[in-house]
């Protein structure tokens, strides 16, 4: 193949966007825009691309950086066009780039299918300068019109602005996605001339440029949303909508059972057999193993979830581990560095902060474990507080594996409770419990005979 550069341009404000925020940065599925658009290019085979940058240039850099070594930026310091934009890029095109895919950074529903038959098509006429995209729309206002002669070739673009009645009827449009020969396209882009509604240089015009020479390749999309640009936050909604779709049905199709309106970031990994219930939201770099089932309204921000684990209704999950066959929920809430093990139980209204529990341990209701260590096999009784804040520093609670610890106990920590201790239900723990020990710590109870009428009687009195 070819050398191929992407050149994405990603300069503009996106005023209508309404955001201080550049438009190309906006995500849906958990990814921007211009990434979107980037990982189509490496889809079609494409590993090289220069990013043109000038509205919020240092946060779209900072936002490139983990494509480091295969995603350059240049500078468009003054937006004077589409046509300027490409001349920016040209310094960063490797040497050996014979062609240029010039893409636009608010496109992300673009498919590497479509720039593979994009590039096809430039291979298939060595005659030819130039291939584009084209579709057919309902509403063409706004686009660019593609103009054909007697022979159908393509002619010209006009931009809407600078059209007349008869070239405004035409449906066919410019989603503005091309491939050029890289001599070519830098000896079109030294003729340009900002003669037209905007002052500004058009690279439109190198299509009609190419049109002079021999020729340009006209690719027709038969699939128009997956080509249309985000302009405003309604377009984003519904590009988003339809992303989350294609990433359902494609976990769909590997074996993964994705039900109703659950929405899976683009850079989530299911195995197959996995059950993904309705209104659950995968985000970030999260990982579900093979026949996990994430019951409905989780919602998991890069957690890793092992083979055969069960997340109960409304577990929420960040950042943590939970180990095979463990069991989540109703309603937990685990936090960062969080660490189930196998076969570990967390029930309702169980809330952990960097804590472990090894195989087998149990919280199963009302408790919060934060910077802990519960042993293989212990169990955490109902309304457990580990006592970790001083107010100052956060201390460690250690429990010892197969330990019990009574309901309603308080674990002040640094604290060590031994393997296989007991802790009596209500119990403030303030010293290390060793290895098997009992720990107790309440006030004694009083019984007093027939006492309860004679108090209600004298409270009553008092009303
Ligand atoms: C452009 C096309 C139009 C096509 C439409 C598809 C031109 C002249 N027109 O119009 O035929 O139908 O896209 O969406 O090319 N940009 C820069 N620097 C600039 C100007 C733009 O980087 O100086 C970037 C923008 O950030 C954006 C892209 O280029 O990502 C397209 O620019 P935009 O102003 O949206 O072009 P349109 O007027 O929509
Ligand atoms: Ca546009």
């Amino acid at each position: 193949m070819a050398q191929i550069t992407a050149i994405v341009l990603a300069a503009g404000q996106g005023t209508r966007m309404k955001s201080a925020r550049a438009k190309v940065l906006f995500e849906l599925c958990g990814r921007s825009m211009v990434s979107h658009v980037l990982e189509a290019t490496f889809a079609a085979g494409v590993s090289n691309a220069v990013v043109v940058v000038g509205h919020q240039a240092d946060s779209v850099r900072a936002a490139l950086g983990a494509y480091e070594g295969r995603v350059r930026t240049a500078l468009q310091a003054e937006q004077k066009g589409t046509g300027h934009a490409v001349v920016c890029a040209l310094d960063e095109l490797p040497a050996d780039s014979e062609i240029a895919l010039v893409l636009c950074g608010d496109t992300p529903l673009l498919r590497g299918e479509d720039l593979a038959k994009l590039i096809a098509g430039l291979s298939a006429h060595p005659e030819a300068q130039l291939s584009m995209l084209t579709c057919h729309v309902e509403d063409p206002t706004g686009y660019g019109r593609i103009v054909r002669n007697a022979e159908g070739a393509i002619t010209a673009i006009v931009e809407h602005r600078d059209a007349d009645e008869a070239v405004r009827a035409i449906r066919e449009i410019n989603p503005a996605m091309y491939a050029v020969r890289v001599p070519f396209l830098k000896a079109a882009l030294s003729a340009l001339k900002p003669n037209n509604a905007q002052g500004e240089y058009y690279f439109t015009d190198v299509v009609a440029i190419a049109a002079k020479e021999r020729g340009v390749v006209g690719v027709t999309s038969s699939d128009p949303t997956s080509l249309g640009g985000i302009n405003d936050r309604v377009q984003l909604e519904v590009a988003e909508r339809e992303l989350y779709q294609r990433i359902a049905d494609r976990f769909r199709r590997e074996g993964v059972s994705v039900r109703g309106s659950a929405r899976i970031d683009a850079s989530v990994r299911i195995e197959p057999e996995a059950v993904i219930e309705d209104a659950v939201v995968l985000r970030g770099l999260t990982t579900v193993g093979a026949g996990a089932m994430i019951d409905v309204g989780s919602v998991l921000t890069n957690v890793s979830v092992a083979a055969g684990a069960k997340l109960k209704p409304y577990t929420v999950a960040t950042q943590s581990t939970i180990g095979e066959r463990a069991e989540i929920g109703p309603f937990s809430h685990l936090r960062p560095d969080s660490v189930i093990g196998e076969m570990a139980h967390v029930g309702n209204f169980v809330e952990t902060k960097k804590t472990t529990l090894h195989k087998g341990a149990k919280a199963n209701h009302l408790a919060y474990l934060g910077d802990g260590e519960i042993g293989e096999g212990a169990n955490v009784g109902a309304g457990t507080i580990f006592c970790n804040y001083d107010g100052f520093k956060k201390h460690k609670t250690d429990i010892g594996k197969g330990a019990f610890i009574g309901s309603d106990s308080q674990l002040v920590a640094p604290i060590r409770i031994g393997d296989n201790a007991y802790v009596a239900t209500g119990t403030t723990v303030t010293r290390d419990v060793p290895d098997g020990a009992l720990a107790i710590s309440r006030v004694k109870q009083e019984n007093k005979e027939g006492y309860a009428e004679r108090l209600k009687a004298r409270l009553k009195s008092r009303t």
